[in-house]
């Protein structure tokens, strides 16, 4: 059966990233068209863009700094010029800046929150427009158990993740009827990314997981892929933690 998403065009950001490339080899399986983002990394986001093409894709892979509040209108413009209207936008990139609330300067709380809340944002708005105006749009935060918890990284990224909560709590309903849904997956203790670098196999969890192990990338896509497929599920915050919380 032909995939709900084929023929739809994704924006990725942090294509680069452990879950953004899952995400984007995924989304590629399922027959999405791909314009992938990166930071500093290019050829991490040109692996996950070579496995696409291979699958007959149409991929674009461009660089943008987040923290450049320029950058998503940029970004939406060149997918749309190169690709077509954004129909999928999967506001994945993030930055963790590992502090103790003492610690915590303006400069790394602005640097935060630039890139964790206020890029999701922007590019949200740019992408909804289009969306509203074609009837179909998908926006899915990568947001954290952080978020909900307070976390282990710091108060600035629970805070810029628990920003996309709120975010996503205002947007959703009003977008609803436009056939547009809003959701966020909100992951722990992701191995092999570069926010946390643990082997799948022998990485120690910084806390105990019910399940016994670190998440993979590929159990976050597959979440994404989910929540991206359906057109009932909006205004929903799923963690997906090992069982570490108790709700969602
Ligand atoms: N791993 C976990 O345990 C975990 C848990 C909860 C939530 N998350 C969230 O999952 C998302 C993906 O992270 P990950 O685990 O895959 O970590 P990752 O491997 O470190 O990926 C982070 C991605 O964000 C990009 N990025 C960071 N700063 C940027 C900037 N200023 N401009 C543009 N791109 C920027 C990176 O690009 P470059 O590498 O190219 O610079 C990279 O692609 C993040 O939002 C993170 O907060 C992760």
């Amino acid at each position: 059966m032909t995939s709900p998403l084929a023929g739809r065009v994704a924006l990725i950001t942090g294509a680069s990233g452990g879950i953004g490339k899952a995400i984007a080899r995924r989304l590629a399986d399922e027959g999405a068209d791909l314009c992938l983002t990166y930071g500093r990394n290019a050829d991490d986001a040109e692996q996950a863009a070579d496995y696409a093409r291979a699958q007959g894709r149409r991929v674009i892979v461009t660089a943008a700094d987040l923290s450049d509040p320029q950058a998503p209108g940029a970004l939406v413009g060149q997918a749309a010029d190169e690709l077509g209207p954004v129909d999928l936008l999967v506001a994945n990139a993030g930055t963790a800046d590992i502090k103790g609330w003492q610690k915590i300067d303006l400069e790394s709380w602005n640097a935060t929150l630039a890139v964790n809340l206020t890029a999701p944002w922007l590019l949200a708005q740019q992408v909804l427009p289009t969306m509203i105006e074609r009837r179909y749009g998908r926006i899915l935060f990568i947001s954290s158990v952080a978020a909900l918890t307070g976390g282990v990284v710091g108060a600035h990224y629970a805070a810029s993740k628990a920003g996309l909560h709120g975010l996503m709590h205002h947007l959703a309903p009003r977008v609803a009827a436009d056939g547009v849904t809003v959701n966020s997956l909100a992951p722990a203790l992701v191995g092999e990314t570069k926010m946390f670098p643990a082997d799948l196999e022998t990485g120690t969890p910084p806390i105990p997981i019910p399940v016994g192990r670190i998440g993979r990338p590929d159990e976050v896509a597959d979440m994404a892929i989910a929540m991206l497929r359906n057109g009932y599920l909006t205004n929903k915050v799923y963690t997906l933690d090992g069982g570490i919380l108790p709700r969602d």
